[in-house]
């Protein structure tokens, strides 16, 4: 948050401050990890979306975590960074190392208080939560002027002992104030009631904002959201997609358009730059390999579209009929056709530029252009999706151990399939031919041949980024080696070079993550 955001924040009495955790509660949830550079990406666009706090991270759950919060903390200029921490102090200077270096940093500490919680998971006595409150908290405030307090499975705690330790927290410093329903149980009118309660009967409750955090199990977590902030909550957390552990949290595109568009009924407002909505959904899907939901509100691909003859009766006549937010509020345009096959590199490098990738590696970008010139090639039209696909696929290559170069592949319906595969491992070519179960097996078995790993396909996933039957094919792979989940992704008018660019691209992602756990395991 700039200093001038913040200042307004404060003096506005209706503003809702955004707190972005898609980078840590997010990220939490299996399948959706990211590596380093996905999540610069990421915390890039939530900041350039005006997003007033990014929670980067849990920086004491492992080195990656660490030196990703850092280097966002390091990058950022105007939204807060918050590292999350548990109540011990090896965590909060953790925390506290990892933010340090953002203009604005913010160490976030959290404690179970419910009866259940504090007896099952803790196993402490109330008394014994109550005291590493205060204790975590004053120890934070030496460290880090904002300081964010959440007493986990807040809406299940006992309400005396949840205002006192609200009370205490604040004394001992905490400026916010958030209240979790970390199992996503509580209902809209219920959880009003909750901080309407908060406000009364603590004393001090005027010393910190107060914040919500809503899971989403029983599909209420943004109205819960909303619920909250008519009862005098002003900061939301929530997730870009609505990501995160089981169903995920409030997704930030719902609770964000649901203040801009019922501003009548709800006069609150964010800051939030909602016409980067649509950028940072797909940004987020694209590096996750976690697909939108098409019915999905806001950023499903069904969210504008009008399929009936009524409804586009009614549209042509009038677009508010049937439409209550623009696409162009949260950045939605019509596909333009953005270039041909006689368009030359200055022009690819403005256009990219123009699209938010100003800066690409001279290679990174030659393999794009590359790549662009053979898709010109085989595709009539080329458009925006067409280009972010191939960026997708080309930006982040630089040091990969394993290149895909060449596949040729039989198959069809008299078999047996078969795939014929050219890689680059560490700057040596190798080929391999393998047959398989279906041409897409095929092409994993000689990926295999030439790499012999043990992993686990999670997942395999084939989208078209524009239509057509010219249209590219984007494929998410996803592989899981002793607990690390790592998604690939890959892009070509073929899909199945494609679905090799996808595997190669995770088992590299998994060389990396292989490389930054255990020096010692690099070979496969
Ligand atoms: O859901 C939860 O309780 C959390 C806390 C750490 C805020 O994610
Ligand atoms: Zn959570």
């Amino acid at each position: 948050m700039s200093a001038e955001t913040k200042q307004v924040a404060e003096n506005d009495a209706n503003r809702v401050t955004v707190f972005d955790t898609t980078l840590r509660d997010g990220e939490q949830s299996p399948g959706c990890s990211m590596n380093l550079e996905e999540k610069i990406r990421v915390a890039t666009v939530l900041e350039e979306m005006q997003v007033d706090v990014i929670e980067a991270g849990f920086p004491i759950a492992s080195n990656g975590d660490f030196e990703a919060v850092h280097e966002i903390a390091k990058r950022l200029k105007t939204s807060a960074v918050a590292g999350l921490a548990r109540a011990t102090t090896k965590d909060i200077d953790r925390a506290w190392e990892a933010v340090k270096p953002a203009k604005h940093p913010r160490i976030h500490v959290f404690l179970s208080t419910s009866p259940l919680h504090m007896k099952f998971k803790l196993q402490m006595e109330p008394e014994a939560v109550h005291q590493a409150v205060v204790d975590s908290i004053s120890y934070a405030r030496n460290l880090c002027d904002d300081v964010e307090w959440s007493p986990e499975d807040g809406t299940r705690t006992e309400k005396d002992f949840l205002c006192r330790c609200v009370e205490s927290a604040i004394k001992a410093g905490a400026r916010t104030i958030n209240i979790p329903d970390t199992v996503g149980y509580t209902v809209p009118e219920e959880f009003f009631a909750l901080i309407e309660m908060l406000r009364n009967r603590v004393p001090n409750i005027d010393k910190a904002v107060l914040s919500v955090h809503c899971h989403n199990d029983l599909g209420l977590a943004v109205a819960n959201s909303l619920a909250a902030v008519r009862a005098g909550a002003r900061q939301v957390e929530c997730t870009i997609n609505g990501i995160g552990e089981r169903a995920g949290n409030a997704a930030l595109e719902e609770v964000v358009m649901a203040l801009r568009v019922r501003s009548d009924v709800m006069p609150y407002h964010t800051g939030v730059k909602t016409e980067m909505i649509t950028k940072a959904s797909r940004l987020l899907s694209a590096v996750t390999g976690f697909t939108v939901q098409p019915n999905k509100a806001i950023v499903g691909a069904n969210a504008f579209a009008h399929e009936s003859g009524i409804h586009q009766d009614g549209m042509l006549k009038n677009a508010e009929t049937y439409e209550i937010i623009t696409p162009e509020s949260v950045g939605l345009t019509q596909s333009t056709l953005v270039m041909g096959k006689h368009s030359g590199r200055h022009a690819f490098k403005a256009k990219l530029a123009e699209m938010g990738y100003p800066d690409l590696s001279d290679n990174a970008l030659e393999d794009a252009f590359q790549r662009f010139k053979d898709l010109a090639d085989h595709k009539k039209d080329v458009f925006d999706e067409d280009i972010l696909a191939l960026i997708d696929d080309s930006v982040v290559r630089t040091n990969d151990r394993i290149r895909f170069l060449s596949l040729q592949v039989v198959c069809g319906s008299k078999g047996p399939q078969t795939a014929e595969l050219e890689l680059e491992v560490d700057g040596q070519t190798q080929k391999a031919t393998a047959e398989g179960n279906g041409p897409v097996d095929a092409v994993f078995s000689a990926i295999r041949e030439i790499f012999p790993h043990q992993t686990k396909l999670q997942l395999y996933q084939v989208h078209a980024v524009t239509e057509g039957t010219d249209a590219q094919a984007e494929v998410t792979v996803r592989l899981e080696e002793e607990g690390r989940t790592v998604n690939g992704q890959g892009a070509d008018h073929d899909t199945l070079v494609a679905s090799a660019r996808a595997y190669v691209n995770a088992l590299n992602k998994l060389l990396l993550k292989r490389q930054r756990t255990a020096p010692a395991a690099l070979s496969a």
